[in-house]
């Protein structure tokens, strides 16, 4: 069934309240891809080992591929088009993957993308090492790591912890993890 958009919500998806019917069996990510035309998240193992279709549930990183949509109601989904300004302008971690070449197939990016904004946000994002480390749920076969550590840490530069698309999110403390 198409989607419907009104106030009122079962959805709320990049600021949009969505109401359409959703298969109680049916994941995040193909209600997102099927239902809501959001085809930027990528359906990868669909077993929840590659990350290519990481969003956001209130500035927190999961797996769509992990989870219910029906679960999702209630909370701020953020995907990889609700990165982008009202103008279509670029998030500072897309601009960088691509001034950095972060990619070769992108079938990864979106994923990793969305990754990378939560990683900076959490404040996880200061250091290569640390960068890995907590990028390391994305994988990607065509083994664009390096460039992909150096695009965050190029954005973490100019954006620092705290917000993703004006979603406060929770900043790590000092032992690394997150309220
Ligand atoms: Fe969800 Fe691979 S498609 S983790
Ligand atoms: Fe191809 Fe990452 S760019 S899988």
């Amino acid at each position: 069934m198409a989607a419907e958009r009104q106030s009122g919500q079962l959805l709320r998806v990049n600021g949009v309240d969505y109401v359409t019917e959703v298969d109680p069996r049916a994941t995040l990510v193909d209600v997102l891809r099927e239902q809501l035309g959001l085809t930027g998240t990528k359906k990868g193992c669909d077993r929840g080992e590659c990350g290519a279709c990481t969003v956001l549930l209130d500035g927190r990183r999961v797996l769509a591929c992990m989870m219910l949509a029906v679960a999702a109601s209630g909370w701020e989904v953020t995907t990889i088009e609700g990165l982008t300004s009202s103008d279509g302008g670029l998030h500072p971690v897309q601009r960088e993957f691509l001034d950095n070449d972060a990619f070769q197939c992108g079938f990864c990016t979106p994923g990793q993308v969305m990754s990378a904004t939560a990683c900076i946000a959490e404040g996880h994002a200061g250091s290569d090492d640390e960068i890995r480390e907590w990028m390391s749920g994305n994988i990607c076969r065509c083994a664009a790591y390096p460039q992909i550590v150096s695009s965050v840490a190029k954005a973490n530069g100019q954006i620092g912890a705290g917000t993703i698309a004006g979603i406060d999110v929770p900043v790590a403390d000092e032992a690394g993890s997150t309220a």
